[in-house]
């Protein structure tokens, strides 16, 4: 069978398919059940420089296709995710933080501190579509400069950006442009699709309480935009020297979906809904149902595969 290992930034995966940030890894216990599963790497909920009870609940709820949800960044706080990742260490996986914050300010701090952390990698999120009155950072170009002028020469760890859903060229490409010119070793798109809402007609209100009931779209729903994202940032970054790497989000519950977003022009993929859904043993499948895949179309690996998508 294809061994599924590949790369991001530099650090190596044994396997394709890994945990999204925000599902089910707040904790130790639940980090240590990442750990001991077959995710190749341990990805961490994003955190703020102080801990953050987040959004009233009800903030999560399940729905026919994928599920919607307006957490809020609830996390204990980045002194206690870089705790987390030194007592990971044991498990000899990538582990990879990730920070999210209110100003500049908020985004140096963290990435100084996780930059002297055990973390491997660190994602910068400029994308989180929950917290009342604030929009996604990454909508704001100018603002999303402003972090990255304070982050990208503070360490030599590889430095990522969690990026919401565009919807325009346009935007994409000047989001590759702030990529490229602050050197920005990989990206992981995309986060779930902002502003949202779920009703219920039975009791004729809102699933969730926090911001009237408006969420991020996660799952199935959002395949399809997430795999143009990752298409085209493929093709505007340089992807003939595999400069960036590309991380994709968005719908993957099985090793087709898999293979769809490597066909895009993925490194790698992680999996949130389906996790939530499912356990620690998805990994497991999915990364075996992808190396199937591969092994019965005769690629050697997922290096061969990576971009191949082909035009009709
Ligand atoms: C949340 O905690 O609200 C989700 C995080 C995110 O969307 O980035």
């Amino acid at each position: 069978m294809a061994a599924a290992k590949t790369e991001i930034a530099g650090v190596s995966l044994a396997c394709y398919v890994f945990n999204a940030s925000g599902v089910n890894d707040s904790t130790f216990e639940e980090l240590e059940a990442i750990a001991n599963s077959a995710s190749p790497a341990i990805m961490m909920k994003s955190c703020t420089p102080e801990p953050r009870k987040g959004n009233d609940k009800p903030r999560y709820s399940m729905l026919p296709y994928g599920s919607i949800q307006c957490m809020g960044l609830p996390n204990l706080g980045c002194k206690e995710y870089i705790r987390f990742a030194s007592k990971l260490k044991k498990y000899k996986k990538p582990i990879i933080a990730s920070i999210a914050g209110f100003c500049p300010g908020d985004y140096k701090i963290m990435c100084e501190a996780f930059q002297k952390s055990d973390a491997d990698l660190i994602e910068v999120n400029l994308s989180c579509p929950n917290i009342e009155g604030k929009s996604q950072i990454a909508y704001d170009t100018s603002l999303a400069e402003d972090i990255l002028a304070e982050i990208w020469k503070i360490g030599k760890k590889p430095i990522g950006l969690k990026l919401p859903p565009y919807y325009d060229y346009a935007n994409q490409e000047d989001m590759a442009e702030l990529i490229k010119r602050f050197n920005v070793s990989f990206i992981t798109c995309i986060n779930s699709i902002g502003n949202a809402l779920a009703i219920n007609p039975e009791t004729e209100t809102t699933m969730l309480k926090p911001k009237k009931g408006f969420g991020g779209l996660c799952g199935d729903y959002i395949k399809p935009i997430a795999l143009g994202n990752i298409r085209n940032f493929y093709e505007l970054l340089d992807k003939e020297k595999n400069k960036v790497s590309i991380i994709g989000v968005g719908g993957i519950k099985s090793g087709s979906d898999a293979f769809e977003f490597l066909l895009a022009g993925a490194d790698a993929v992680q999996v949130g809904t389906a996790f939530e859904r499912e356990g620690p043993s998805c990994f497991k499948r999915i990364n075996k149902e992808l190396e199937c895949i591969l092994g019965k179309k005769g690629y050697k690996g997922v290096q061969e595969a990576k971009g191949g998508l082909k035009y009709l």
